[in-house]
C-alpha cells in the first residue's frame, strides 16, 4: 500500500495539489481514482489528512477556532502557559516569543492572542502546511502580523534569535501525553514517529539556554523527569502536565 498521497477535493483544487505534492515529493491523484493509502493528505479549502483506513480512519486539520484554544485564549493570564512565559504580569517585559515545536500551532496562537509578536517554527514540511492553511484561512490581519508561522528547526546551525522567551513542547517527555486532542496527539505519533529523539530535544534546548534573554520554558508530562535532568528555576503545575520554567538574565 503507498504510504502518502496527495488527492485533490474537487477539479478546481487540482493545480494546488499538485504543487504540494511536488513540495511534499509523494504522489498526487485526482479524487475519482484514490489509491489505498495510510495518510491522503486532501487539498480543498481546509487542507486536511485522512489518516487509516476504512471504520478506522480519522481526519486532522488546524483549528485556530477549535472551542479548547478559544478557551484557553479568553482565559487569558489564567492560562498555565501564559504565566509561565510570565505574560501574565501587568508590566512584564516581554515583548518575543519563539515557539521552537509549533505543530498544531495552539500554544503560539494562544500566546499570540496576549499581543506578544510569536515567531512559531515547524521542521515537518506537512505540518508546517497545515498551520500556514490555517492561517490562510482564518486568521486577520493583526493576528496574522502578530503570529509567524516558519518552515525549519530554530536551532539549526546554532542561529541567534532575539527572543525574550523560547518554548519547547517536545512530543515524548516520559508517556504518551494528551495534547491538544488525542486525535491530533495520535496523529502526530504516526506521522512523525520517532523523528523526536532525546538527544534533539537535548540539542535545542541547550541552544534555548543559551539564546533567551528572559526565560526558557519546557512543556513536560506530569511524571517525566527534568529535561537534560537541569532542575527549573520554577514549575507551573498542571492536571496532566507542567511547564518547567529556566530564567535567564
Ligand atoms: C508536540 S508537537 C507541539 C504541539 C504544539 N505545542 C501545539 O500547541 O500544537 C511537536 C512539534 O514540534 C515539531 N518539532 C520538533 N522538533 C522541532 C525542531 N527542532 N524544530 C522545529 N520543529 C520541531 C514536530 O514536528 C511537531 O510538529
Amino acid at each position: 500500500m503507498t504510504k502518502v498521497v496527495v488527492v485533490a477535493q474537487a477539479g478546481r483544487f487540482q493545480r494546488e495539489a499538485e504543487l504540494l505534492s511536488a513540495r511534499l515529493n509523494c504522489p498526487v491523484h485526482d479524487s475519482d481514482a484514490v489509491p489505498e493509502a495510510h495518510f491522503r493528505i486532501s487539498v480543498g479549502d481546509t487542507l486536511s489528512v485522512v489518516c487509516g483506513s476504512a471504520k478506522n480512519a480519522y481526519n486532522v486539520y488546524v483549528d485556530f477556532d477549535d472551542m479548547r484554544i478559544r478557551q484557553r485564549r479568553q482565559a487569558g493570564s489564567k492560562d498555565l502557559l501564559v504565566r509561565a512565559c510570565g505574560l501574565h504580569k501587568a508590566t512584564h517585559s516581554v515583548s518575543s516569543i519563539v515557539d521552537t515545536t509549533a505543530g498544531f500551532g495552539a500554544d503560539a496562537w494562544v500566546l499570540a492572542g496576549t499581543g506578544v509578536q510569536v515567531w512559531a517554527y515547524e521542521r515537518d514540511r506537512l505540518m508546517y502546511e497545515l498551520l500556514e492553511n490555517a492561517r490562510k484561512r482564518t486568521m486577520f490581519a493583526n493576528d496574522a502580523a502578530r503570529l509567524k508561522f516558519i518552515h525549519g528547526d530554530p536551532a539549526a546551525e546554532n542561529q541567534e534569535v532575539a527572543a525574550d522567551v523560547i518554548y519547547m513542547d517536545p512530543m515524548f517527555s516520559g508517556g504518551l501525553r494528551k495534547a491538544l486532542s488525542t486525535k491530533n496527539m495520535m496523529f502526530l505519533q504516526e506521522w512523525l514517529g520517532s523523528d523526536y529523539s532525546l538527544d534533539d530535544q537535548s540539542r535545542v534546548f541547550r541552544w534555548a539556554l543559551k539564546q533567551a534573554r528572559n526565560r526558557v520554558v519546557v512543556k513536560r508530562s506530569d511524571k517525566a523527569g527534568f529535561i537534560d535532568e537541569l532542575k527549573p528555576t520554577f514549575q507551573i503545575m498542571g492536571k496532566t502536565h507542567r511547564f518547567d520554567v529556566y530564567q535567564r538574565g
